[in-house]
Order: C-alpha cells, then structure tokens, then sequence
C-alpha cells in the first residue's frame, strides 16, 4: 500500500509498505477514503521528534469502508462506511465505562507512564501505525469503529475520528455558565471548531484570537468577534475591557506546545533540532519543553473563578506554570485528549440532520497520499489559504 511516513523534521514522504493484515479475531482492515493532516501531527515533525522513528506510519483522522474483518467481528461487515477515532480504546474497560476512552486501560502505555494508545503517534502512545495510507488495520472491531450512513460526502463524518469530539470536549470542560462569555485561542480547526460549537450551543458572546488573516476570516463569517494579534498584553487588555475589567469567563487554549510569542522557548524548541534524539528523549521526559505564551494568556484573559479548558497539546515534562496566580484567582483547569466516544452520540445526530457546523466545507484541500509532504509544508507554513487538509487515498 501507499502511505505518508515519518522520516525526520519537516520531513514526511509517501512511501510504498506492505499492506496490513489481521492479526486479532477481533481487528478489522479499513480501506481508507479520507484522513486529515491535524495540528498533532506538526508536533510529531518538530517538537515531538525524538519519539518518533523513520517509516513510522502518520495520520489519526481517518474514515474509509470496511473490507475484512476478523472471526469474531459482528458489529461491522466488509462495505460498511466507518470512521476511526483517533484513540484507540476497547470501549470495554473501567476507563472507556467511565466515558474516559483516552484512559483506555486496555491500551494504556504502562512503560511509557502514558495513557491509551493513539493512532499514528510517537512511542509514548504505542507507536501504531496511521491512517494516512491506503489501508489501516484497526483493533477492538465491535467497538471501536464508527459506522455512519451512506449518502453524504465523506466531509460530512470524517471530522468525528478527531476535529469534532475534540472541540465539543473542549467547549464542554470550558463550562460557560448561561449568559457566559468565551475566548478560543488559536483559529487552526480545533479553536475554529470550536467557535461553531459554541455557537451551535447557544454561547451568546465568543471571541477568537490568532495571527493568520484567512483564519481570522473564517472565524469573523460565522459570527465571532475575533482579536487579530496573539499578544498576551493586547489580548487580555480587550477582553477586560469587554468584561467590566473581570476578564473571560471560560477561555479554550486551541494552540498548545507551539505557540508563537516566547522566543527564549522558541529558542530551546529549536535546540532539540540538533541535540541527538537519544539525549532529547531523556530531557524532554524531566524538562520543560513548551512554548507557554497561550497557555498564559488563558491564565490571565480569564476571570476569578473562571474555568481554562486546554485542548492544545504540551509536551513538557515540569514546564513552569504560575501556581500563585492560579490559586488566587482560583482557577479551574480542565484538559485531555479527546474522549472520542464520549461525544460520539451526542455529535452524529447533528451531523445527518444537516450540516450547522459547516463541515462540508470545512476542509481548504483535499488532495491524494502523493501530496502529502506538500500539503504538509503548507499547513506548518500555514501557507497557500491551508487551514484543514483531507488526504483522498
Ligand atoms: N486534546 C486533543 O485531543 C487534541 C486533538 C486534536 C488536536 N489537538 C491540539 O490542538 C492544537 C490545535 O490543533 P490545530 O489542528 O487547530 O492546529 P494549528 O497548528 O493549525 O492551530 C494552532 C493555531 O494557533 C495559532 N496561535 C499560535 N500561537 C498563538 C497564541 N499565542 N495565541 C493564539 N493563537 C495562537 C496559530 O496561528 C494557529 O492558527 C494542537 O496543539 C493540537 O495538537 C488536541
Ligand atoms: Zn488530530
Ligand atoms: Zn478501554
């Protein structure tokens, strides 16, 4: 088969593997139609690159049609349209009963101090192979895979194996009280997607920040008031004043380890580029390794008692955080990897109903598996208008 493999910095290739095959009675082999290229998978090119290895096989946002299934699969068939979450859980667990499918205590890395297993993600989560290739073996086949119906373009379900879930958990741990007011950092597809969940919701007031003109805009069409400056000063200084001094009453970090605005830690990040993998591995496993800029802006742009819902991902081990601040201001902290699952039925009626996110235009490209180390570039780069990219297998 074709896929989109990992063979160091800024450097994704489309190679030819062998194809996969069943290896549990229970695993399913997916033929893949559409994967996204996710903000994740930049820190997997940069920052998270000593816990990866060349040839790994990328890519966690997948959906494609059944075409094997294992002896004791019942619950899909060969033909049946299925997404796959970016988690990967059993669905059976303790964890995945108590809706925590990132926790998934079948799929946990115990040797890695690390939670479940993720699809097409570093050694710390497993080190499975992606579904930014022509074919994917998943495991867990009864539970695991989603079937959604026929009849819709695949743009319509693909966001639900990660974009979707992952901005509603984010809105939903934000916990805007009624009336409330929200500031989403970051306008890549998470905060995007965020900000037409939270107005799907019925959140009256929501502002959005980023740097990047064509996210700006897309942000502005749909209805948010958008701060275009990534500034800590400048932004929290607006959304006082827009709040008699008090400041957002929840805010959603959707930028993560590599936020613009900290050259000291731009500096270090960059420093991992020419430390040997073997040492980088162990530093990141003690040192703080983050770019903090957004993650501190949530902390001040938000209000007394206010809740922070970090979707962004951060990678350091002891990073710096202001626990005075925090506590006197007596924030709430809410964050995770997305409970893929957990949101699942709550999202997919939404979706064929008819299409209140805009995901059918979601996606800026959609290009073939060949056009990935370009469509790549120009999502790091964000260059050439991309905001969300679909690989087409
Ligand atoms: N928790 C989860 O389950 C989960 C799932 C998917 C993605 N993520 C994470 O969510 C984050 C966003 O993903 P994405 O696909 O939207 O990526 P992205 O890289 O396209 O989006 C990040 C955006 O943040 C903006 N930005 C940078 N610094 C900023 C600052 N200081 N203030 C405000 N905006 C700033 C950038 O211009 C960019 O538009 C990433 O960290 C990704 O790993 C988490
Ligand atoms: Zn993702
Ligand atoms: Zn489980």
């Amino acid at each position: 088969m074709r896929a989109v493999t990992w063979h160091g910095r800024g450097d994704v290739r489309a190679d030819t593997l062998p194809d996969p095959t069943l290896q549990e009675p229970t695993d399913v082999i997916v033929e893949i139609t559409s994967s996204g290229i996710c903000g994740s998978d930049l820190h997997l090119i940069e920052v998270m690159a000593p816990f990866m290895s060349p040839g790994d096989v990328m890519g966690h946002e997948p959906m494609g049609i059944v075409r094997e299934v294992g002896s004791e699969v019942t619950a899909v068939a060969p033909g049946d349209r299925v997404v796959v979450p970016f988690n990967i859980s059993c669905g059976t667990c303790w964890m995945c009963g108590e809706g925590l499918f990132s926790q998934c205590e079948t799929t946990q890395n115990r040797e890695q101090g690390m939670g479940a297993s993720l699809f097409g993600y570093t050694k710390l989560y497993g080190q499975v192979p992606g579904g930014q290739a022509e074919l994917l073996r998943v495991p867990f086949g009864n539970t695991l895979p989603i079937k959604v119906p026929e009849g819709l373009p695949d743009d319509r379900f693909v966001y639900l194996s990660d974009v979707l879930p992952t901005a509603w958990q984010a809105v939903q741990y934000a916990a805007v009280p009624p009336g409330g007011t929200l500031l989403v950092l970051g306008l890549g597809p998470i905060g995007d997607m965020c900000t037409r969940i939270a107005h799907h919701l019925g959140i009256e007031k929501v502002w959005a920040v980023d740097d990047v003109p064509e996210r700006l805009q897309r942000a502005r069409r749909r209805g948010t008031e958008v701060i275009g400056t990534t500034k800590k000063d400048e932004v929290v200084r607006q959304i006082r004043d827009a709040t008699n001094g008090r400041g957002a009453d929840s805010v959603i970090d959707a930028v993560g380890m590599e936020s613009h605005g900290n050259p000291i830690a731009t500096a270090v990040q960059k420093a991992t580029a020419v430390v040997p993998d073997a040492i980088m591995e162990r530093v990141m496993q003690v040192a703080g390794i983050d770019r903090l800029a957004a993650l501190n802006t949530a902390l001040e742009a938000v209000r007394r008692g206010g809740t922070v819902s970090l979707s962004g991902v951060y990678g350091g081990a002891t990073d710096p955080l202001p626990l005075m601040r925090m506590f006197d201001k007596q924030i709430q902290l809410r964050m995770g990897q997305a409970n893929v699952w957990r949101w699942v039925p709550d999202i997919l009626p939404i979706l064929t109903e008819g299409d209140p996110l805009g995901v059918d235009d979601f996606a800026t490209h959609r290009v073939p598996l060949e056009q990935a180390p370009q469509a790549y570039a120009d999502f790091r780069q964000k260059q050439n208008g991309t905001v969300k990219v679909l690989l087409q297998p």
